[in-house]
């Protein structure tokens, strides 16, 4: 969908399993989980509820990178111009090369071919790289919930931004 010399983002396969549930393991971290990590045996990267045509994925220097998660905020008709980022991660070794910025990028396009003219997303109140990156990428903030978490021994804020598309 989006292309540079090393850096190529793409509607995400079944056969990206191992790729991207890896990715989800090695990187755990309460800066961005909400839930504990995972411990073996791992279920499934994709399930029913959970399939390979909702995620976009980065392939950097041939390798899946990192993904991102598009879908509905809410199953109303009265919500469905409204789409929701629900899953944004990129591989340790890959981060500070723009494989976020393009992720959000090409999700950004995806969202607005599906008609949709507003997406929201929610982001831990000390999660300051992500958070810095959606500014840089035009989402605001619309709502905090204070304490909303309690992880690592702290209550953490849920912030909720958007943007128009
Ligand atoms: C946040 C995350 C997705 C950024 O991925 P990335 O590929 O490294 O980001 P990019 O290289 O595309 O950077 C784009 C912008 O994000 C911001 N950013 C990224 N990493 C940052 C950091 N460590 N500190 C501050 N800002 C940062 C910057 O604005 C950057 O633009 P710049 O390079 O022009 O300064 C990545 O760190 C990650 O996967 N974190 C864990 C998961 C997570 O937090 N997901 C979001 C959950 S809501």
């Amino acid at each position: 969908m989006a292309q540079t010399s090393d850096l190529f983002v793409r509607v995400a396969r079944l056969d990206d399993e191992d790729a991207l549930g890896r990715i989800d393991r090695d990187s755990w971290s309460t800066l961005h989980a909400v839930k504990p990590p995972q411990e073996p045996p791992y279920g499934p990267f994709f399930h029913e509820t959970c399939l390979p045509e909702d995620f976009l994925v980065a392939e950097l220097d041939g390798r899946v990178s990192g993904y991102i998660r598009l879908g509905f905020a809410t199953p109303l008709a009265s919500n469905a111009h409204v789409r929701q980022i629900q899953g944004l991660l990129v591989a340790e070794e890959a981060r500070g090369r723009g494989v976020a910025r393009a992720l959000l990028s090409a999700v950004m396009d995806a969202a607005r071919r599906q008609g949709a003219r507003r997406i929201t997303l929610r982001v831990l109140g000390h999660n300051a790289p992500a958070r810095k990156l959606y500014e840089s990428m035009g989402f605001a903030v619309e709502g905090i919930q204070p304490g909303e978490f309690y992880l690592a021994g702290e209550y953490v804020d849920d912030v909720m931004m958007g943007r128009s598309l």
